[in-house]
C-alpha cells in the first residue's frame, strides 16, 4: 500500500464550467520530493489544497496514511498532525515575533508555552535564524521570511510538506538556499515534499516532476 493514493479526483467551479481537476490519479511514496509544474490555471494549487485537507473534492478519493480525506470530521486532525504548509506570500503575521509565528501550528498540539518556545527556537536555529527569534517578521528580508515560514511548517513535525510557489517572490540565490534547506529536511526527516512551481530551475531539484494541463496530469517523470 502506498503512502498517498489519489483516485479519479475531480473538482469544478462555476457550476461545472471550470474543471480545475479533471480526473487525477496519483500514487506517492513516503519521502518523495515532487515538483508539480504546469501553466497558470492548470489545477496545481487546487490539488495541493486538497492534499492538505484545505478543500474537498467533488468526486474521487484521497487516502494519505490512514486518513481518508473524504471524512471531513478528521480533516482538522489530519492537518494539525500531518501537514506543514508553505505559501508564496503574506504568510507570516506582523506585530508578533518570528518565534511566535513558528509556534502557531503548535497550539493544536497541547504543548506548554515553555515547550513551544523551546521548539520554536530549535526550528529557527535549524534555518539559521535564531538571532531573529524576537524580531517582527516585517523587518526581515524576503529570504529570511521564507526561512521562518519553513521553520513554522515544521512546527508539528509533519509527514508531508506542501509548498505552493515557495520561492516565487525570491531572487535566484535565495531560491537556491531555500531549496537546499527544504531538500536537506526532506532527506533527514524522510518528509514527503510536494512543491508547486512554474519555475523549471526549482523543479529540477525534485526527484519526480508531474506536469498538469487543464486539470489533468500530462507527464509524470519519476527519475528526474
Ligand atoms: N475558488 C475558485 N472559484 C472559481 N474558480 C476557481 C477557484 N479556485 C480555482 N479556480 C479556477 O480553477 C482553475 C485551476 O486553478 P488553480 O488550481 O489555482 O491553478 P494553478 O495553481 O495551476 O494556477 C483556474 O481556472 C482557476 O481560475
Ligand atoms: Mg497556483
Amino acid at each position: 500500500m502506498s503512502f498517498m493514493e489519489i483516485k479519479n479526483l475531480k473538482k469544478s467551479y462555476e457550476n461545472g464550467l471550470i474543471k480545475a481537476l479533471d480526473g487525477v490519479d496519483l500514487t506517492i511514496e513516503k519521502g518523495e520530493f515532487i515538483a508539480i509544474i504546469g501553466a497558470s490555471g492548470s489545477g496545481k494549487s487546487t490539488l495541493l489544497n486538497m492534499l492538505g485537507g484545505l478543500d474537498v473534492a467533488d468526486e474521487g478519493t484521497i487516502r494519505i496514511g490512514d486518513y481518508d480525506l473524504r471524512n471531513t470530521k478528521k480533516l482538522n486532525e489530519f492537518r494539525s498532525k500531518f501537514v506543514g504548509f508553505i505559501f508564496q506570500l503574506h504568510n507570516l503575521i506582523s506585530n508578533i515575533s518570528c518565534a511566535e509565528n513558528v509556534e502557531i501550528p503548535m497550539y493544536e498540539l497541547k504543548m506548554s508555552n515553555k515547550e513551544m518556545r523551546k521548539r520554536s527556537l530549535e526550528l529557527l536555529d535549524l534555518v539559521n535564524l535564531k538571532n531573529k527569534a524576537s524580531s517582527d517578521p516585517k523587518v526581515l528580508s524576503g529570504g529570511e521570511r521564507q526561512r521562518v515560514a519553513i521553520a513554522r511548517s515544521l512546527a508539528n513535525s509533519p509527514a508531508i510538506i506542501l509548498a505552493d510557489e515557495p520561492t516565487g517572490s525570491l531572487d535566484s540565490k535565495n531560491t537556491e538556499n531555500i531549496l537546499k534547506l527544504l531538500q536537506e529536511l526532506q532527506i533527514k526527516e524522510n518528509i514527503t515534499l510536494i512543491i508547486v512551481t512554474h519555475d523549471l530551475d526549482v523543479a529540477k531539484h525534485a526527484n519526480r516532476i508531474i506536469e498538469f494541463l487543464d486539470g489533468k496530469i500530462i507527464n509524470d517523470n519519476k527519475n528526474n
